[in-house]
């Protein structure tokens, strides 16, 4: 069952998870679901929106650009499990199915082609306004040198990809 919800009503538990983790799903090729840490609920253009912000090198970021909609899902009652965290926050779609590796019970949306997750409650489900690519040059400095210099994550920039959300609910048993 899904219970009908007003995202906005729901902004303080989603912005306190966001930090310990919650989850971007997006199904092009295939279901497949990523941890985020950095986003926002806001408005543009008169509309309820989630950005998110994926990198380059995400599985993710292919499956966005080629089906222009994703699900966030949000634990309502402590984080993510360590098997979920661990799974969608480390490893790739291109590598390994997480629908099975993390044994998600997907559940079909409303709007959009991209599922929920039963055991991940709270499902915005968005359609995407507008991307934009960060531009390395005008982040500032001490940024860049964190985030984008270091490793397998140098030149790494993200985009933000603006999503209206047009369906909002928590997903209740089966
Ligand atoms: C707590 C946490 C927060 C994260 N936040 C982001 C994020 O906001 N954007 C991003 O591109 N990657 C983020 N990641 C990294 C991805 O979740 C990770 O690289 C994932 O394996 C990518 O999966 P994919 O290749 O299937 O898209 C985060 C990881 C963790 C553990």
């Amino acid at each position: 069952m899904k219970e009908r919800i007003h995202a906005f009503d729901y902004a303080a538990e989603i912005t306190k998870a966001l930090p310990e983790g919650i989850l971007l799903n997006t199904n092009g090729d295939k279901f497949n679901s990523m941890v985020i840490g950095w986003g926002h609920l806001g408005v543009i253009w008169g509309m309820p929106t989630f950005t998110v912000y994926v990198r380059q090198s995400r599985y993710t970021k292919k499956q966005l650009d080629k089906t222009g909609e994703f699900t966030i899902s949000v634990p309502l009652a402590g984080k993510l499990s360590q098997e979920v965290f661990q799974v969608c926050g480390t490893q790739s779609g291109r590598d390994v199915d997480k629908e099975k590796a993390a044994c998600l019970t997907l559940a079909d949306a409303e709007q959009i082609h991209t599922p929920g997750i039963q055991e991940v409650p709270l499902t915005l489900e968005c359609k995407v306004l507008y991307r934009q690519d960060q531009v390395l040059a005008d982040i500032p400095d001490a940024v860049r040198q964190r985030y984008y210099s270091r490793g397998t994550d140098a030149g790494d920039h993200h985009t933000a990809y603006i999503g209206q959300i047009v369906s909002a609910y928590i997903i209740r048993g089966a």
